[in-house]
């Protein structure tokens, strides 16, 4: 089946018991077993599986091309889990540039429990091949970036990471992307990480998190951790997730091409210094954001000609594009990362611009948005 035919019923069938068309939200803690250690279907209790999560873990498996999945309460709840299957003592390479969030966890909490971490520019797969060490076991790619939209070649990085002796796994957070643009399983990577805050539920109403498979051993390492660890969402996230993937198609077609107008508008504009657009003709890595995405996606990142002031100022002027962390939904969201999403890294490698504003740009008409923006930076 095509990706728009899955978004709406991989994973999902009518009820079993009563034909309900869309997946009912399991709100229970355990179920009844057909006799001591008998449990039904394997459901037993509902950290360990729930007919709603499985729904959801089977529809955005074969979005992404990958034969399992496992959901989890956020984003970062999915890095974290996913990190638990390397050692402490172990080295674990990432781009220089990704989420905040992802820089906070590694740098300020998995160090303290011995895990070795690099931050590197991976938009050259050469410096990728340079700083793998013998202690590699896990590289951790984000692209496009939150929030610079810097561009990985995945396969090119795949066939490095993977010739290396020590079998390191490739990690790919597909946030930005979304499967519907960018498919990183079968680009190589090993496990497809995501925020389904963002995209995949894609209306800001939910907060969660998703890893993606190919190899059935790796699931099963990953379902012990799911299940040990416990950070799993309730079934009505994951419902509520479902109902958003069934537009997920659409709405991404929406998001680029209002970002492809927003991006051409503000490319010439006298107070915009820079801007970063994945399809846009000035990106630096076009040619694989192109080979690679089906279209440049809704996010776009601009740097102000007069620094953080003019950002601040920029930010806070727009009526339609509100003022707000987090994107990917259908509204259209405005930011400064160097003061909002990305404080955690101030100070650090990672520190961004303070002139950066980073705009999600939502499904609402075109003409709108423009007219906010223009409106604005007047
Ligand atoms: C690229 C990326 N990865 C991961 C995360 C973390 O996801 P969550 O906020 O759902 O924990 C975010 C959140 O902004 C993100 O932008």
């Amino acid at each position: 089946m095509k990706f728009e035919t899955l978004t709406i019923h991989a994973g999902q069938e009518p009820d079993p018991n009563n034909g309900a068309v869309m997946t009912p939200i399991y709100q229970t803690s355990t179920f009844a077993q057909d006799g001591v250690g008998r449990p039904r279907d394997g459901y037993e209790y509902a950290r360990t599986k729930n007919p709603t999560r499985l729904a959801l873990e089977n529809c955005v498996a074969e979005l992404e091309a990958g034969s399992h999945g496992l959901a989890f309460s956020s984003g970062l709840a999915a890095t974290d889990t996913v990190l638990r299957l390397i050692d402490g003592g172990d080295h674990v390479l990432a781009g220089n540039d990704v989420y905040g969030g992802t820089f906070r966890l590694f740098d300020k909490v998995l160090r303290r429990f011995g895990l070795d971490f690099d931050f590197i520019d991976t938009t050259d797969p050469e410096s990728v091949a340079e700083a793998l060490k013998p202690t590699t076991r896990m590289v951790w790619l984000e692209t496009p970036t939150n929030p610079l939209l810097s561009i990985t070649d995945i396969h090119a990085v795949s066939e490095i990471v993977h010739a290396h002796s020590n079998h390191p796994l490739l990690v790919v957070d597909n946030t930005f992307a979304t499967p519907y643009n960018q498919r990183p399983l079968e680009l190589g990577a090993d496990i497809v990480v995501h925020s389904m805050t963002k995209y995949l539920g894609g209306h800001s109403d939910v907060v969660g998190g998703i890893a993606l498979v190919k190899d059935k051993a790796l699931y099963e390492r990953l379902a012990f951790l799911q299940n040990a660890i416990g950070a799993v969402p309730g079934p009505m996230d994951c419902f509520l997730v479902l109902r958003g993937l069934k537009t997920l198609h659409v709405r991404m077609e929406r998001h680029a091409e209002n970002a492809r107008t927003i991006t051409e508008y503000l490319s010439g504009h006298p107070k915009v210094a820079k801007v970063m657009y994945p399809f846009h003709e000035s990106h630096p890595q076009k040619q694989i954001a192109v080979k690679q995405m089906r279209t440049g996606g809704g996010m776009i990142s601009i740097i102000m000609k007069d620094g953080h002031d003019a950002a601040v100022r920029f930010a806070e002027a727009t009526k339609i594009f509100t003022l707000a962390e987090s994107l990917g939904g259908v509204e259209s969201l405005i930011e400064v990362p160097a003061a909002m999403t990305h404080l955690s890294t101030a100070g650090s490698q990672l520190a961004v611009d303070p002139g950066l504003v980073r705009l999600s740009v939502g499904i609402e008409h075109k003409d709108d948005l423009l007219e906010d923006i223009e409106q604005a930076l007047k």
